[in-house]
């Protein structure tokens, strides 16, 4: 509880007062199921023990003072609850504005504006979702703050309209999913065409999760991004000219055989085949977990970061890198880019006994070819975001 301490004086220096509450949301790793979300497909995430803090206390009129201790240079940054745009230089109070305007829209009451106070521990830019984590801290905290009642599949919902809608990127619902849905110990599987979903006890005796950071900076990720999924929508229509489906994520291996030649771009049918078998590998992935039989888990990982490298094409030489490099490493399970790709992380299962030379040597190999090292965090799974205190 040191962190906790820590951030209540924090608050009371910057603000003057006392804070009221404290929240936590975590970050995410998603362990297969990659680029699936937004086709209708399976998910296999779970939510970490780092995440993003928030202290909060109320105030009597309708401004919004925010300030976060990673951006501290940023001072507190203010805005009023009646001027809710994206504007650049609120920086990343762009997302709490965004979901405060989302609540709002869905007709919640937002009438008394607040201080707040962030700290996150998840690497910014790595890929394991500080932005969703922010969002659905954000939410969790609108939601106690004014008794709203809203069911956590709600919140999470309206988190990902407002990173649609506000913020501009298209992402599907895995991120904030994971976040708002998470639970210790527990990988989720989620039909994100339903959100029906099942927690998986991960059993993981004798192995680590093991995160790698590329710390590779990451350009045009948003845009990329968005660029996979016009892709993935033009393949489904010239598939729904002959078939009667409403995502990608519907059909099998074999259904996808027989009528991909309607695709006419090679490679919209690249990214087609990705989404399908991708989709049909996390249903096997899961259930062979549930029998512990770990190993094919690790083989489907391995299956899943070629499809994304080959078909999907948004892996890049780092994490192409970080990812042989782990295969050749002994103790390892399995091993696959997570998040969206084009830089970010790996995320990697490996052999208690054999974790601390998995990192020493993956470091320096890794030096030696892309110029600087990697980060590697083995993390565990937490509960997903909820007030602390
Ligand atoms: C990002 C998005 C998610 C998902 C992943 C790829 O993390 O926010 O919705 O699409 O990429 O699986």
């Amino acid at each position: 509880m040191d962190i906790i301490n820590t951030l209540q004086n924090e608050f009371s220096k910057i603000f003057n007062h006392t804070h009221e509450n404290v929240f936590f949301s975590p970050g995410r790793v998603n362990l297969i199921g990659e680029h699936t979300d937004y086709n209708g497909g399976h998910v296999f995430p779970c939510a970490l023990t780092i995440g993003t803090y928030g202290l909060v206390s109320k105030r009597n009129d309708n401004k919004v003072l925010a300030y976060s201790l990673n951006f501290d240079k940023l001072g507190i940054i203010e805005f009023n609850l009646d001027d809710l745009n994206n504007c650049k230089k609120d920086n990343w109070a762009n997302y709490i504005k965004g979901v405060i305007d989302t609540f709002k829209k869905h007709g919640y009451n937002i009438e008394n504006g607040f201080e707040i106070l962030f700290y996150g521990n998840i690497p910014n830019g790595s890929g394991l979702s500080s932005s969703a984590s922010i969002e659905v801290l954000t939410g969790t905290i609108l939601n106690d703050l004014f008794n709203l009642n809203i069911d956590m599949v709600e919140i999470v919902k309206m988190c990902q309209a407002a990173e649609n809608n506000f913020i501009g990127v298209n992402c599907g619902i895995m991120d904030q999913f994971s976040i708002g849905m998470g639970k210790k110990d527990c990988a989720i599987l989620l039909d994100c065409s339903t959100l029906k979903y099942t927690y998986s006890k991960l059993d993981m005796t004798g192995h680590k999760i093991v995160i790698g950071n590329t710390n590779k900076k990451r350009g045009l990720a948003d845009s990329k991004y968005n660029e996979r999924r016009s892709e993935c929508e033009a393949a489904l229509k010239d598939l729904q000219k002959v078939k009667n489906i409403k995502s990608l994520g519907e059909l099998t291996e074999a259904e996808f055989e027989e009528i991909k030649g309607y695709i006419s771009n090679p490679t919209q049918l690249k990214r087609a085949r990705h989404a399908v078998y991708e989709n049909q590998r996390t249903i096997k992935a899961v259930a062979a977990l549930n029998k512990n039989d770990l190993a094919t888990f690790g083989k489907l990982m391995n299956e899943s970061h070629i499809s994304l490298r080959d078909d999907y094409e948004v892996t890049g030489i780092e994490l192409d890198t970080l990812v042989s490099l782990a295969l050749e490493s002994k103790g390892v399970i399995g091993s696959r880019m997570t998040g969206a790709g084009f830089g970010g992380c790996t995320v990697s299962i490996v052999k208690d006994e054999n974790v601390n030379k998995f990192t020493e040597n993956i470091k320096v190999k890794y030096k030696e070819k892309i110029g600087y090292e990697p980060s590697f965090y083995i993390v565990d799974i937490a509960d997903g975001a909820k007030k602390l205190v």
